[in-house]
């Protein structure tokens, strides 16, 4: 018998080959978090996510599962969400159609029709039950800090036995279960419960080379040297105390907008006529006016 790969692509012996073959559908990971994705396969656990909004943790989800050739299904979680919005529905009007549809046509056996109703044609997958249904598939729950602990709760349950009971139709298994990310933005902690489950990485900001290497992906049209300021400023930025510091589309937005000035590099001039891009809060604009924007480019331009 080879040995157990899990859910490893097939020429990936270790983490520097998924930091190749993700740079190869675009996304550029560090070590650590190469390593957590590769073990969180390789394992075949969910591999949660946490950081700030826009440090790439849905990015990688997608990710993966372009280089697995695999469908993304995603389950994005809002307060409130609850089962049946994430595991699945009866299809109502289509059951009503076929009630009147059998009626019509003479139907009495009231037990057979019945068992018809509720039979899996009638059951609409919600993302959970999809992915356990599709295969391979990569599940995202994606910002699951947004649902309650009961939400989280009944997520552990699914995640544990990789199947769901529907009460009229029985167990539903996955034959193999999916590639599992699951993120969070960190407004409140998720319980260790559903963490001790995963794999866990903590993404931060990426450093400077990386994020403009990101840049440079995502905007081929700007120079170097465009890249290289705004990131440098987009960077001191994050050290400004802002109530939303910029994450990374808000950096390649930053260049994007300045490359479609035709910019080639950043001033001061500049870049305060193009703060809407990167601060999107009227707070952080005001603390960043406060802050002198002509200084912090000039200070981020000069040490680039
Ligand atoms: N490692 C990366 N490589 C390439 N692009 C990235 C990376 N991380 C983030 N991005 C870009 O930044 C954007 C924001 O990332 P996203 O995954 O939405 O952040 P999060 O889910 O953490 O809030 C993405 O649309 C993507 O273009
Ligand atoms: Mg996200």
């Amino acid at each position: 018998m080879g040995e157990d790969r899990g859910l490893l692509p097939d020429g990936v012996s270790g983490p520097a080959d998924l930091v190749d073959r993700l740079a190869g559908v675009g996304y550029l990971a560090d070590t650590g978090l190469a390593t957590a994705a590769y073990l969180a396969l390789r394992l075949h656990r969910p591999l949660f996510c946490e950081g700030e909004a826009g440090v790439g943790k849905t990015e990688l989800a997608k990710a993966l599962a372009a280089l697995l050739g695999a469908p993304l299904i995603r389950l994005q979680c809002y307060e409130g969400i609850d089962a049946s919005q994430a595991l699945y529905d009866w299809d109502f009007p289509r059951q009503l159609l076929h009630l009147r549809a059998a009626e019509a046509a003479g139907a009495t056996d009231a037990d057979a029709l019945e068992s018809e109703l509720y039979s899996r044609r009638f059951l609409l997958a919600r993302p959970l039950l999809a992915a356990l249904e599709t295969t391979p598939s990569v599940l995202l729950v994606d910002e699951v800090d947004r649902a309650d602990d009961e939400f989280e709760a009944f997520l552990l349950e699914v995640l544990s036995e990789y199947a769901v009971t529907v009460p009229e139709l029985g167990t539903l298994r996955a034959a193999v279960p999916p590639v599992v990310v699951i993120t969070s933005n960190r407004t409140r902690d998720v319980h260790d419960a559903l963490k001790r489950r995963c794999y866990y990485h903590w993404l931060d900001h990426p450093d400077f080379e990386r994020e403009v290497a990101i840049v440079r992906l995502r905007v081929p049209e700007a120079s170097a040297r465009l890249a290289g300021q705004v990131t440098a400023a987009a960077h001191a930025l994050r050290g400004a105390d802002l109530v939303k510091p910029p994450g990374i589309a808000e950096t390649v937005d930053w260049v994007r907008a300045l490359a479609a000035l035709g910019a080639v590099g950043l001033d001061p001039g500049l870049a305060a006529a193009t703060l809407g891009a990167v601060v999107k809060y009227r707070e952080d604009a005001e603390r960043v006016r406060a802050l002198d924007v002509g200084a912090l480019v000039a200070r981020a331009v000069a040490g680039s």
